[in-house]
């Protein structure tokens, strides 16, 4: 009955208008909750620019990121935070699945968040790269002897090769990039051949692995390559005695190979969020020239921004080839990353 119809649509609007007065607030919030997994003291900079440029205020909401992305779950429609921040897409998309990221369409972050690096639906973007690479013991190993990832499993390296547990989302999504390039009967045998040159049963995080190598434990290691920047620039003379034994070697940089895999710190409005402009506000802030070098060099990583300067440049050849598969892409195969590591060995 179209008149009955038309009283239902007249109806809905009516309620919208209303719910519009009852929040006034809605659409020009002057604050911003950040549920922050990213702790690093420089991107604070980062929050006092956003407010001096927009006048909306930012609030801090530190911890562990698995825990926020918990929190807000718990907090349901209640939930305070209009901004998660995280490390790693494998977590992001976690938070979606979740649906705890709401779909952004802003033509100024697909414009300057390079495609592979947010996801195609809008639901989060990626604002640094991380890339995993291979690290190897100076003394020890020769650049020739490495080349991908792939070749990890050559007996070379037997009972020499360090990596943490196949239950830390950045060896997910590495291997999840590798389900999606060769398929999982492949990662099936890498996986396995992985296992076969462990130098010890995987122990401690990727920092622990460059100790390792150091100490004469194993002679190479899979880690994400801020963690030898950090030893490489830490004030304490033991940590830069490491650094200086360790090499950094960027893999599959071959003509024909695909480039080094790149994860991301990234963030997403979340579903919830009160405060929505001031929150999509906030992430197109992320994508300016001035958040990009900050957020970066915060913890030794790439700016996302094409054309930002790079003040990681100096560790990374000029002509680095970097895989450019989507991130949302490895990040889905996590999962499945996870039972193939488990099921050869990898605990
Ligand atoms: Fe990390």
């Amino acid at each position: 009955m179209p008149a009955r119809r038309l009283l239902l649509c007249f109806a809905a609007v009516a309620l919208s208008l209303v719910a519009t007065l009852h929040h006034p607030a809605s659409g020009q919030a002057r604050e911003v909750n950040l549920y922050n997994g990213r702790h690093y003291d420089t991107d604070e900079a980062i929050y006092q620019e956003f407010t001096r440029r927009t006048g909306i205020r930012v609030n801090l909401i530190q911890g562990d990121a698995d825990q926020l992305i918990e929190r807000i779950r718990a907090e349901g429609a209640n939930s305070p935070a209009d901004v998660l921040i995280t490390v790693d897409a494998g977590r992001l998309y976690r938070a979606q699945q979740q649906g705890i990221c709401q779909r952004v369409d802003s033509p100024l972050l697909t414009s300057r968040i390079p495609e592979h690096l947010r996801d195609p639906q809008g639901h989060w973007f990626g604002f640094t790269k991380r890339l995993r690479v291979i690290a190897y013991a100076r003394a020890r190993v020769s650049r020739s002897q490495l080349s991908t990832y792939e070749d990890l499993v050559n007996p070379r390296w037997k009972g020499k090769l360090l990596v943490r547990s196949s239950s830390h989302v950045y060896n997910q999504s590495l291997v999840g990039a590798l389900i999606a390039w060769h398929g999982e009967a492949f990662v099936a045998r890498w996986a396995r051949g992985v296992v076969a040159n462990f130098a010890r049963p995987p122990q401690g995080g990727d920092l622990d692995q460059l100790r390792a190598l150091a100490a004469g434990e194993g002679d190479v290691a899979l880690v994400n390559h801020y963690y030898y920047l950090r030893l490489l620039n830490s004030p304490n003379p033991a940590d830069r005695a490491v650094a200086q034994q360790v090499g950094l070697f960027f893999p599959n940089q071959g003509p024909e190979e695909r480039g080094v895999h790149v994860n991301l710190s990234g963030a997403c409005v979340v579903a919830t969020s009160r405060n929505r402009q001031a929150a999509v506000a906030f992430l197109e802030f992320l994508s300016s020239d001035f958040a990009q070098e900050v957020f970066a060099k915060g913890n030794f990583e790439f700016p996302a921004v094409r054309g930002v300067a790079n003040p990681m440049a100096a560790i990374a050849p000029a002509t680095l080839r970097e895989d450019t598969l989507n991130a949302a892409t490895y990040a889905a195969n996590g999962g499945r990353a996870l039972q193939l590591m488990v099921a050869a060995g990898w605990r």
